[in-house]
């Protein structure tokens, strides 16, 4: 069959569901994956024809596809921070936000001399952690997470892209943290409202594990107030707390850390001028002992 054929039957099925632009980006996904070929290799060959095992990677995507399963887990991988990560149902597909939360560490610490101890909360596939431990000079870092399932992906990608890192499954609500362990903390907790569902995409909703992205309604800051507390006690002074926040809590957040005694706080947009991350810190350490 002509591969160009088979990009004719990709937009007669999924324009409707997906729009045009987003399917010749699933389209070209398949081509890179499958046939190990570059997005443009159709535009040069025209009639490049495909053999019949081919065909079926892309008819088998394709009813994937159609079904609300994310390109990201057919195809089994996605990239994060120019590195490339394994993803399946039991984690977070890691978005382009999240790395400009992960820049901002770096920009805070690349010209850092000491060893960091980094405490990534809600690993997911580890790219947080991984990607820190791939681009700070000198860095231990733990992941943690409360699934297993998750924790064995962060692992495996720990291991492809090199990097040494402690997992660790623990739940971040009872987490029994050592006192001044952590000179930065790290977490993009599950911060979706149960009440905005119906507004999202049926592949977020319907594929990406549920545990990785909401919060009940009445209690939307409540991982957030978790971590605050681990970060009191588990962070050294002048460590650093970043949190990925949804864009409707920046002053709510900004509040509750400052009730924890988390100071210089300071909340960024994502590239959408969205509120979307905060960073505090940790300072007087020694006056803050009577709110352990
Ligand atoms: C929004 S995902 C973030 C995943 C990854 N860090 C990323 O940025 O792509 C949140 C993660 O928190 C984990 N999680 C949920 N509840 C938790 C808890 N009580 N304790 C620890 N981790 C938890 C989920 O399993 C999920 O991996």
């Amino acid at each position: 069959m002509l591969l160009k054929e088979i990009k004719n039957i990709f937009h007669k099925e999924l324009d409707h569901q997906f729009g045009k632009s987003e399917v010749a980006h699933f389209f070209y996904y398949f081509v890179e994956h499958y046939l190990g070929l570059p997005r443009f290799h159709l535009a040069i060959h025209p009639q490049w024809i495909i053999t019949k095992e081919e065909e079926s990677h892309f008819f088998k995507g394709l009813a994937e596809l159609k079904n609300g399963v994310p390109v990201q887990y057919i195809l089994g991988s996605t990239t994060f921070m120019d590195l490339r990560f394994m993803v399946n149902e039991h984690v977070l597909i890691p978005r382009p936000e999240t790395e400009e939360l992960v820049q901002w560490v770096i920009e805070d610490h690349k010209s850092s001399k000491k060893m960091l101890n980094v405490l990534d909360i809600g690993t997911g596939s580890g790219c947080i952690a991984i990607a820190l431990a791939k681009y700070l000079p000198s860095v231990h870092v733990t992941a943690l997470d409360v699934s297993k399932e998750a924790l064995a992906v962060a692992r495996y990608n720990a291991k492809v892209n090199k990097v040494n890192m402690e997992c660790l499954e623990a739940d971040v609500r009872t987490l029994e943290i050592g006192e001044d362990a952590y000179d930065i903390i790290i977490s993009n907790p599950p911060y979706v409202l149960e009440k905005e569902k119906p507004k999202m995409q049926d592949h977020v909703k319907n594929a990406e594990p549920a545990l990785a992205l909401f919060v009940p309604d009445l209690q939307p800051l409540m991982y957030y107030e978790y971590i605050a507390k681990v970060a009191k006690k588990g962070l050294r002074k002048g460590g650093g707390l970043y949190l990925e926040i949804n864009e409707q809590f920046g002053k709510e957040v900004s509040k509750l850390l400052r009730s924890h005694n988390l100071m210089n706080i300071e909340v960024r947009q994502d590239l959408h001028g969205k509120d979307r991350f905060i960073k505090s810190e940790v300072y007087q350490k020694s006056d803050l002992q009577g709110n352990l």
